[in-house]
């Protein structure tokens, strides 16, 4: 079929579909069953897969709902907005530079120049520009989609409306934060817990009158998108925004060395009182936006930047109970339960210990009067007992040798790497058998960062559980709807919605699906290594007929815990027959293969010795935006050894052995186009 003929198919089809929601979320009236819907979907998303020139808009699998969540209908963020890693001491800050000097390759005396920017505590907004003109603004969302709240923004007077400047770019998305300053929060002090909720609140009402009638305001900090930018620099952007109508933090500091940082970081806390918002750290930012670039992002953070978090809040309380939590990868976290105390402008009743070696290590007991410390947004916990109070009566907490949950014996497992015994206990049960686990893990799969299936959070979980709705991860696409309409608190709207949501999810990414399934060990990072390896569902699948599991060592990135941790998952029944039954029910999208037109591709890469100004991880970063791969060992499946100064003797005599291409720093460049 021809190209055109193909895209006339599509766009039917997409019409079509768009005119089915329209009856089923606008007209509460189906025009065809679930199941031609479903299948008409369906057809969508293949096509979308086996042509990529076919990407509209409108098409299922980009928008997120044709029904708004809630008030506000939703739209993707161009670029998308990140979060921020945290820091809490010095030494945190001293690995951050450490880390970023590593990575540019430069020495321990070169000078990287920070923007150093307060925290505000508010919300985060997008505010797109097009032709100087406010078009449209965004709220953060998942950081990939956020909420329209243009009519919202369009209130606040801190906002410019249309910008002259003949050196405003073409297109913009400004960010920064929406907040409410203390003064203005004490008159809403009744109706909100703390200026953060009042912003968030007032910015998220129906009708932008309301919005009108609070005061928010606006600081301008970073951009997304962006089109005739012409900065070369964090600190300038700032200078700029000022100059373009836009308010930034009048205590934005160029700051260089980190006990400058810390220098400066004690004098904004000392002022923090004063303040008329509120501020709960100082972001830092490689000013330079050449090594911004560089540097590139982790997961969802960038390398380029830190939130340094003000330092906690710290209060005495007695512990009353000591509670064992379960979590999905068998661990039994102990948590303190404490007479409610008021840290910080928070009522908090519960405090981490962590593990039962910290439990033994400060010899933590049930009486005891502890001192609890909070910061930020991390879970309180105790930091100290006070021996002298102890009663002569309290005994030593014993940790459970059996799991709450399901009686199996808790175990410690050996590190290999450290050589000792691990500080968790888990329980040893495997796949689905302990119920607590198996809740948890159906949390972790509906989560934000894995299948993120809009209204069904924790408690959900936790109900459907209870009555037998859910057991298992593919329970969720099988859902009886009829039941859930009966029960208390939900009707045939929130049920609908509820469908459509878990409808809307049956699409998802390789690397996705991998996260959800809570594999220990395998995070965001490690799935997307391993969903690019695989590239498809079945391949991944397939791991699990094979004895040899050593290949994937060959991932830059995964080790022999991950390697173990995925065997131990595959070689459970009780996951494979999971894995099939999603299979049956998902639609898997293959990872999309670094465009496979760049100059390295097919080729395969190790480096082995020191290289001169690029360190290894840039080198990857270089590697895989060229489309070639790394691989961590020598074997047959290698193209190129670059060598660096001092190289491993065993790697290239081996490589030689081979008869694999040698090449140096220059020689591996020049394949770039590059020369420096
Ligand atoms: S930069 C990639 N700059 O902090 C950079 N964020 O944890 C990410 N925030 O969601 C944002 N002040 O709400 C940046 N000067 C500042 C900020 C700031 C406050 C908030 C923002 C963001 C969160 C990241």
């Amino acid at each position: 079929m021809k190209k055109k003929e193909i895209q006339k198919i599509y766009k039917k089809k997409i019409k079509l579909i768009k005119k089915f929601n329209e009856f089923y979320y606008n007209k509460s009236k189906p025009a065809v069953t679930d199941e031609e819907y479903d299948n008409l979907k369906k057809e969508i998303l293949l096509l979308e897969e086996k042509y990529n020139f076919l990407d509209l808009i409108e098409s299922p699998s980009k928008i997120v709902g044709h029904k708004p969540s809630k008030n506000f209908k939703k739209d993707f963020h161009r670029v998308p907005m990140l979060s921020l890693a945290n820091a809490f001491t010095e030494e945190d800050l001293i690995n951050f530079e450490k880390k970023i000097l590593n990575f540019l390759s430069k020495d321990k005396n070169y000078t990287i120049f920070y923007s150093a920017e307060p925290k505000i505590d508010g919300i985060s907004a997008s505010l797109t520009y097009k032709s100087g003109e406010f078009v449209k603004g965004l709220s953060r969302g998942d950081g990939k989609e956020g909420e329209d709240i243009t009519a919202n923004l369009l209130t606040l007077t801190d906002i410019p409306k249309k910008i002259h400047s003949k050196d405003f770019p073409e297109e913009i998305d400004i960010r920064g934060e929406v907040f409410i300053q203390n003064s203005d929060f004490e008159k809403l002090k009744e109706k909100f817990a703390n200026p953060r909720n009042a912003a968030s609140g007032s910015l998220r009402q129906k009708n932008p009158e309301d919005t009108k009638k609070i005061p928010l305001k606006f600081i301008a900090y970073t951009f997304g998108f962006e089109k005739g930018l012409k900065i070369n620099s964090q600190f300038d952007y700032l200078t700029e925004l000022n100059k373009w109508g836009f308010k930034t933090n009048p205590l934005n500091k160029l700051i260089s060395g980190v006990s400058n940082l810390i220098e400066n970081y004690n004098f904004v806390e000392k002022q923090r009182s004063n303040l008329d918002f509120d501020i709960d750290g100082i972001v830092y930012k490689v000013n330079d936006f050449i090594l911004q670039k560089r540097l590139g992002n982790v997961a969802n953070a960038p390398r380029w930047a830190v939130a340094h978090k003000f330092s906690s809040n710290k209060a005495t309380s007695k512990i009353t109970d000591i509670e064992i939590q379960l979590g999905r990868t068998g661990a039994l976290t102990p948590v303190a339960k404490i007479k409610p105390v008021n840290i910080g402008g928070v009522l908090v009743s519960n405090a981490t210990l962590h593990n039962e070696d910290e439990i033994i290590r400060k010899d933590i007991r049930i009486g005891d009067t502890v001192t609890v410390e909070r910061a930020g947004d991390v879970i309180p916990h105790i930091l100290s007992v006070d021996l002298k109070k102890r009663s002569k009566k309290s005994s030593k907490f014993i940790f459970p040798k059996t799991c709450p949950s399901c009686g199996s014996k808790t175990i410690k497992e050996f590190n290999k790497l450290t050589k000792k015994n691990d500080a968790v206990r888990r329980c040893s049960s495997e796949g689905y058998k302990c119920d607590k686990i198996s809740i948890e893990k159906l949390k972790h799969f509906v989560s934000k960062e894995a299948f993120n299936i809009d209204g069904f959070g924790k408690k959900i979980v936790e109900n459907f559980w209870k009555l037998k709705l859910i057991k298992y991860p593919q329970d969720i696409f099988n859902l009886d709807f009829s039941k859930i309409e009966n029960l208390d608190g939900w009707g045939k709207l929130s049920v609908q919605n509820l469908k459509y949501s878990i409808e809307q999810k049956k699409t998802i990414s390789l690397e996705k699906f991998i996260y959800s399934l809570g594999i220990r060990h395998i995070g965001l990072e490690n799935a997307k290594l391993l969903s690019k390896h695989f590239i498809s569902f079945s391949e991944f699948k397939n791991l699990s007929k094979q004895t040899n599991y050593e290949d994937l060592l060959n991932i830059d990135g995964i080790g022999e815990t991950q390697v173990s941790s995925i065997k131990s998952f595959l070689s459970n029944e009780a996951n494979i027959k999971v894995l099939n039954e999603l299979e049956k029910v998902l639609l898997i999208k293959d990872a999309i293969q670094n465009s496979d037109d760049g100059l390295l591709n097919n080729k395969t890469f190790l480096v082995t010795g020191k290289l001169n100004g690029i360190s290894r991880a840039e080198v990857k970063s270089l590697i895989e935006e060229n489309s070639g791969k790394t691989i961590s060992s020598v074997s047959k499946k290698l193209n190129f050894l670059i060598i660096g100064e001092k190289p491993t003797r065993k790697k290239v005599e081996y490589a030689k052995q081979l008869k694999i291409k040698i090449i140096d720093q220059a020689e591996f460049l020049k394949m770039l186009n590059k020369t420096s």
